[in-house]
């Protein structure tokens, strides 16, 4: 069996650890299943992506899609990382960490009124508007809240990122953004208006994109419209880059944020303006494990199976886009390989986190760890089958502090009430 060690993830005596703490102490506390964050490690990612682009003016805002612990999203405001946040409930964690909202930006393809509202009212740093008709509203909303909006206008670059195509954004086939084609009438329509001010151009072309090539395509596509819209009298000063940077699930040829802006400093220096990115994964993913306890192993004429107590509730990411997670021992052990699907307890026969996979014979108690879980995991998790969501803890060197409680049977029915 093939181990994986990343980050701060590693094995010492043959068992897991994060940083300094043996996960095995971590879940003897907290119990199964339960996400465990590194934040040495999103540290790390901050620091390494801030550096790349150190030549160029910019700002980075960590993507709370992706990780949204009030823990995690502090950990990235400490850092100097603002907050790209996609609704009202979004914005709502990041005001509770005492993020400075001029550090905040709205993203989202359906943003209702109720939610820009809120974002005026808070004054963030820029709503996106990804069409026209929301521009307007845009518009109406901070009219009647006697303001001016500082947007951006989402430009879809149409540009293949190569990825999964639920993942992939900027396509003209897919939902998000303005036409390119449109870009420039909405851009000159948008200065009519009295209540926004048009300020940024903003792109996302797509997540775990493991290539330059469609960043470079989309973002010198977008800058030059960016250099056309200005010379129009757009008063534009900020162009968004968006996330997408890839990470290693398993053996992913990737390339370094270094890399990346090797390959496109010149053009975004070319702007003269603030270059703004929104990582989320690559923050995070590899800063998170998800460990679970060994319910039950057992074999049919196909296939061996093994049957721990975490699934699709906890993480979607295998059976919504069959991603691949590496799964392995916390402690290893001697014991022969087996292949073996590694499944859940929920009532769907798409719940499973790893198919077909070569692990160590398991035995009921044993504990495993989902690897590369600390973005787009909790984060995406549910109730289904009245299933209570799992603790969430963070490691600090050799300190862990439990950082969301595993979910009660009263927390899951706290806004029920049965007809009197
Ligand atoms: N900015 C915008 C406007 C986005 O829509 C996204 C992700 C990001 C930034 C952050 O992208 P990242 O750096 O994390 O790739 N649930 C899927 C991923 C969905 C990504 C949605 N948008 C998954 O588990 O793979």
């Amino acid at each position: 069996m093939d181990f994986f060690e990343i980050g701060t993830f590693h094995y010492m005596n043959n068992k897991l650890y994060c940083e300094h703490k043996a996960v095995e102490e971590i879940i003897e506390e907290v119990g199964t299943p339960a996400y465990i964050y590194s934040k040495k490690h999103f540290a790390d990612q901050y620091r390494t992506f801030d550096e790349a682009f150190k030549d160029v003016k910019h700002a980075i805002f960590f993507a709370a899609k992706a990780n949204f612990n009030l823990n995690v999203l502090k950990t990235f405001a400490d850092l100097g990382a603002g907050i790209d946040v996609n609704s009202a409930g979004e914005l709502y964690r990041a005001m509770k960490i005492g993020v400075d909202p001029s550090r905040i930006i709205l993203s989202g393809v359906g943003k209702t009124a109720a939610e820009i509202k809120l974002a005026l009212e808070h004054n963030i740093k820029l709503i996106k508007a990804e069409s026209f008709e929301e521009l307007l509203l845009i518009n109406k909303v901070a009219g009647e809240a006697n303001t001016v909006a500082h947007v951006a206008l989402r430009i879809n670059p149409n540009v293949d990122p190569k990825t999964h195509p639920y993942i992939s954004t900027g396509l003209a086939e897919n939902k998000f953004g303005i036409d390119a084609s449109e870009a420039e009438n909405v851009y000159l329509e948008g200065l009519k208006l009295e209540n926004v001010m048009l300020t940024g151009l903003d792109m996302h072309i797509g997540s775990q994109i493991t290539t330059i090539a469609p960043y470079a395509e989309a973002i010198g596509k977008m800058a030059e419209l960016f250099k056309k819209i200005k010379s129009k009298g757009v008063p534009l000063q900020h162009f968004d880059v968006g996330g997408g940077m890839g990470v290693r699930y398993k053996n992913e040829n990737l390339f370094l944020p270094s890399d990346l802006a090797e390959a496109v400093k010149d053009v975004l220096k070319d702007l003269n303006c603030e270059i703004m990115f929104e990582p989320g994964r690559y923050l995070t993913a590899n800063g998170g494990i998800l460990v679970a306890e060994v319910l039950y192993t057992k074999k049919n004429r196909e296939k061996n199976f093994i049957i721990v107590d975490a699934s699709m509730t906890e993480l979607i990411r295998p059976s919504l886009y069959s991603a691949y997670h590496h799964v392995q021992p916390i402690k290893l052990t001697s014991r022969k390989d087996i292949k073996a699907d590694i499944v859940g307890p929920v009532c769907e026969s798409g719940d499973f986190l790893a198919k077909n996979r070569t692990i160590q014979e398991c035995v009921q108690g044993d504990k495993l760890a989902v690897m590369t879980a600390g973005a787009y995991g909790m984060v995406m998790s549910s109730n289904y089958n009245g299933r209570r969501r799992p603790p969430e803890v963070l490691v600090d060197g050799d300190k862990f502090y439990v950082i969301r409680s595993r979910e009660s049977f009263e927390h899951m029915l706290w806004d029920e009430e049965l007809i009197k």
